[in-house]
């Protein structure tokens, strides 16, 4: 168990409207500031859920999540399923899957996903655009996941809210899965802003390339992060935008504290790493 010794203030509700332009920070503010035509978007819109998806969709751990279901057996709730990457991966092994998200964005590329599937597979998933906070199914899941560490989406302050509903939604001694990034709060103490770049795969051809600017407020508990995204197709145009969101930063004592005052027995008590240093923590409907 990882124990960080230095105390967080209390956390701080997000009540910031959802204007991309708010995580704008490092070059991609300068940028923006520059060129008032740049286009932002947010992760999650139509623009920026192409990143999204050109950005490793492929190498995520959905190994974990598949193993859970197959043992478990569907329905499965993939909450935030976003693109599919989890759904998909479930129902390519049978089991059907209920996926929610926010984003009518997300979903469509999931159904235009689900569009190249057999119906086998296809029949399998259910999709459904609502909020995580205030989900109401009007059914019951032996699994619900939260995947690709979504939970820095969820206001901490809520989330204790969150875990009782997700609990609702399973059946007893049902499972839920979800994964989180432990993040080194003494590195970010002293370097709370960080620049990186990734390339993007281009299909068929070209060359792509994201400048990823982050900062870490400790005092709010927030992470900004913009992407400068640039993509050049052969005999193309370059063409350059910025992408941005904002995620909570979080100690898993604090997720496990929530996941137990909600109702569920913590399984995994040393949770698994991925190979993307991601934790899983994996708990059961507390009987
Ligand atoms: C990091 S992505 C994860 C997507 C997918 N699970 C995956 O593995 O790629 C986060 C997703 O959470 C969705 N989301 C954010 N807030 C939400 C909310 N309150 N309710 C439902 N979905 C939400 C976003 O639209 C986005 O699709």
């Amino acid at each position: 168990v990882t124990i960080i010794s230095r105390a967080l203030p209390a956390p701080v509700p997000t009540s910031e409207p959802a204007d991309p332009r708010n995580n704008l920070v490092g070059l991609a503010k300068v940028m923006a500031e520059v060129d008032r035509s740049m286009p932002v978007h947010d992760l999650y819109d139509e623009t920026g859920s192409e990143l999204y998806d050109a950005l490793g969709w492929q190498s995520y751990d959905t190994v974990t999540a598949v193993k859970l279901a197959v043992r478990t057996g569907g329905a499965i709730l993939d909450l935030a399923c976003g693109t599919g990457r989890i759904g998909l991966a479930v129902a390519q092994r049978g089991i059907e899957v209920v996926g929610v998200d926010l984003s009518t964005d997300m979903l469509d590329r999931f159904r235009a996903r689900l569009a190249t599937e057999p119906p086998s597979v296809a029949g399998l998933v259910e999709l459904a655009e609502a909020d995580m906070h205030s989900l109401d199914l009007g059914r019951r899941f032996r699994l619900a996941v939260l995947g690709a560490t979504t939970i820095v989406l969820i206001d901490p302050a809520k989330r204790r809210a969150f875990f009782e509903r997700v609990r609702s939604h399973l059946e007893p001694g049902g499972t839920f899965a979800l994964d989180f990034h432990s993040l080194d709060l003494d590195a970010i103490r002293r370097c709370p802003r960080r620049t990186s770049v990734i390339e993007i795969p281009m299909h068929p051809a070209g060359a792509g390339y994201a400048v990823c600017c982050q900062e870490f407020d400790l005092a709010t508990r927030r992470e900004k992060v913009s992407f400068v995204v640039e993509r050049v197709s052969v005999g193309g145009t370059l063409d350059r935008r910025i992408v941005t969101t904002t995620k909570a930063v979080l100690r898993r004592r604090d997720i496990e504290r929530d996941l137990i005052e909600a109702g569920f027995d913590l399984l995994a008590q040393a949770p698994r790493r991925t190979p993307e240093s991601f934790e899983w923590l994996i708990a059961e409907v507390a009987r």
